[in-house]
């Protein structure tokens, strides 16, 4: 399975891009989210600025994506936000249609980013990807990394359950084509 990541802070001691590197399927972990601009649909022409047709490219490319969301006062990071705007475009034709995805999260608070995960959810769904209900909320993120490794057994086998979720799909794809 071609697996992308992508990482919903542009910090670079993000925990949520920390939490994405703890998967130990084979993936690709998307760094350039600082690069894409705020969406604009007078921008959405052909071609697209080049950080957004790299990252469409990367998602048709993939035969899943899992995300990993921080929380900015209760929803998805803007930055975030404007990736699924351009992944939600061209209509008809957009590489998010019906792409099998997941959601995480983390947040230093003890809730660890569930409002942000639901929303992102919804605006997933809402761009036409397959999403997966289940859902990871990391909390007190800064007391459950050492060194970027994560401590906590069960919510590893968390994270490798949503991994298996969306292997599963890609495979029963395969075998229905
Ligand atoms: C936050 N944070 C936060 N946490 C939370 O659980 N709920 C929230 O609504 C917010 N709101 C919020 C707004 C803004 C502007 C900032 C900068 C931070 C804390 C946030 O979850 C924490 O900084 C995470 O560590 C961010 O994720 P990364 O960058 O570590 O991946």
């Amino acid at each position: 399975m071609k697996l992308l990541l992508i990482s919903g802070s542009l910090r670079a001691d993000s925990y949520n891009t920390a939490l994405l590197r703890n998967v130990e399927e084979e993936a690709v972990l998307w760094d350039e989210l600082k690069e894409l601009p705020h969406y604009s649909e007078e921008e959405d022409v052909e071609p697209a600025p080049s950080a957004v047709e790299r990252i469409r490219a990367a998602v048709r490319d993939a035969d899943a994506v899992l995300f990993s969301t921080p929380e900015y006062n209760g929803s998805v990071p803007g930055a975030l936000k404007d990736a699924v705007d351009w992944l939600s475009r061209p209509r008809g034709a957009a590489p998010l249609l019906n792409k099998p995805v997941a959601v995480v999260g983390a947040s230093m608070s003890m809730f660890g980013a569930v409002w942000a995960q639901a929303d992102l959810r919804r605006i997933l769904k809402t761009a036409g990807a397959r999403v997966i209900e289940t859902e990871l909320p990391v909390a007190k993120a800064h007391e459950v990394f050492e060194d970027g490794r994560l401590l906590d057994a069960e919510l590893h086998a968390r994270l490798q359950a949503i991994v298996d979720e969306l292997l599963n799909i890609v495979v029963a794809d395969e075998v229905a084509a």
